[in-house]
């Protein structure tokens, strides 16, 4: 294999052992084309500035150009073995076509300002495709809850049966995390926009560099002021998987519940054949299998949170070797997250919801019970007494395996004398539904006022 590029004051270099385990090619190649675009900009400000002649920067130009090509073809040959990584591999190839052009495009440049330039730009494009994916989901979330208004199902605590709901008002719950999600991921855009090119390998140049040109030919909104800062921290990478971390914990939660509602036993929803797998040896069985696949792999995406946390707790200012360890976390949170939108925006703008289902179950497991001591406390019973007495008239009818809605108001006297003749309508699913009026509740009326907010939250997106 050729000497590595720093082998001037070295009389041995690394096995290739060893060479493979401090490599991070296998991974960084992917940062192929923020690299090319850092070169770029780092080359074409050199020649502004007077550092390169425009022949050397235009033979760069040209050089990275056909490098780019190639890989964008899959004919560039990347080996871990030779090149330790994504920078060295580009480098060496440029410098073996151009000749001392190509040696000179290292000029008041570092690698440790080069990983952390391709590592900030690589996570403003994450974060750019999370956005746009859990958007995109927030939009599928708010479809289903238009298409399915007026379904009302039982809604949960502590997975017992509470209140009715209607399925519009839980399936906005999830728009509007994942809209919070999205915002996140701004947030992360915006932490990782600053360019740290120009900082070398930690206490800046003596070369009379542009930074504000390098980054604005990037793209980047502004320059991070301090070299030190800019090479040591990961803070950027930090914000990205923990904005990934909570999007995947959302989706997981979501994800849970369609698992639940798929069951023999809820059958509130049927994933849709395409987004469901079946079983090699039971022929009947229809699994969740992607749903389940997103909860679990939430793990890994905490997992990724708490690993980059863990590199940079204890490392000293500025670089060190640790560092390289910043962009596996981050490709896999990146990659984990982006699959599981997908997934699970198929799953539901695919899913079948049984409404006949919901509404069934909405009629079972008495929530129309607290509408119906509201209704003593109507005719003037404390609420506490009011309470009391719904308790009863509850474990009454589990007894006689009755539901709210089966009692007439002469049998609810025998419990108060305080039900009229209109207190069976207290309980009827429908109403007990309508009368959560309040900003953010459950009415059909106040669910429309919400759709409305989210679609005109989602369109300033
Ligand atoms: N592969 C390294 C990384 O990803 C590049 C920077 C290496 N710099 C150094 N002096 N070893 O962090």
């Amino acid at each position: 294999a050729p000497k590595p590029l720093w082998s001037g004051r070295f009389d041995a270099t690394p096995s290739g052992e060893l060479e493979l385990f401090g490599a991070s090619l296998t991974f960084d190649r992917r940062l192929w084309r923020e690299d090319i675009a850092g070169s770029v900009a780092h080359a074409t400000m050199l020649g502004r500035q007077g550092v390169l002649d425009e022949a050397d920067v235009d033979a760069i130009r040209a050089g990275l150009a056909r490098i780019a090509d190639e890989i964008e073809a899959g004919t560039f040959v990347f080996d871990p073995t030779v090149d330790e990584d994504v920078h060295m591999a580009i480098e060496r190839v440029l410098t073996e076509r151009i000749g001392p052009a190509g040696g000179r495009l290292h000029t008041g440049r570092s690698r440790n300002d080069q990983t952390v330039t391709d590592g900030r730009l690589a996570a403003k494009g994450f974060a750019a495709s999370l956005h746009d994916a859990a958007l995109d989901l927030v939009a599928a979330l708010a479809e289903r809850a238009e298409g399915e208004s007026g379904v009302v199902m039982p809604g949960y605590t502590h997975l017992q049966p509470a209140q009715p709901v209607l399925l519009s008002h839980h399936l906005l719950a999830y728009a509007w995390m994942l809209l919070r999600d999205c915002r996140r991921f701004d947030a992360a855009l915006d932490a990782a926009d600053a360019s740290p090119l120009g900082s070398a390998a930690l206490a800046g140049t003596t070369y009379p560099l542009d930074r504000a040109m390098t980054a604005g030919a990037m793209g980047f909104s502004s320059v991070i002021p301090n070299s030190m800062d800019a090479v040591a921290d990961r803070d950027f990478v930090c914000d990205l998987v923990y904005a990934c971390s909570m999007c995947q914990m959302h989706l997981s939660r979501l994800c849970e519940e369609l698992i639940v509602w798929s069951t023999a036993e809820f059958g509130f929803v049927e994933m849709d054949d395409a987004h469901s797998t079946g079983s090699s040896i039971m022929p009947q069985k229809k699994n969740p299998d992607f749903c389940e696949l997103v909860r679990g792999k939430t793990g890994r995406v905490y997992g990724d949170l708490v690993s980059i946390l863990t590199v940079l707790k204890g490392i000293p200012l500025t670089y060190d070797k640790d560092l390289q360890e910043d962009k596996e976390p981050m490709f896999d949170a990146f990659d984990t997250v982006l699959g599981s939108l997908h997934a699970v925006t198929g799953m539901v703008r695919t899913m079948r919801v049984r409404s006949d289902r919901m509404a069934e179950a909405a009629h079972e497991g008495f929530m129309a019970a607290t509408d119906l001591a509201d209704y003593l406390v109507g005719k003037g019973m404390p609420f506490r007494e009011a309470h009391g007495v719904v308790g009863r008239v509850v474990a009454d009818c589990v007894k006689a395996g009755v539901t709210l809605q089966d009692l007439t108001a002469e049998e609810l006297r025998s419990w108060s004398p305080l039900f009229g003749d209109d207190a069976p309508d207290a309980v009827a699913i429908d109403a007990v539904v309508s009368r959560r009026t309040t900003f953010g509740g459950t009415a059909p009326d106040a669910v429309a006022e919400q759709l409305a907010l989210l679609k005109e939250a989602v369109a300033g997106e």
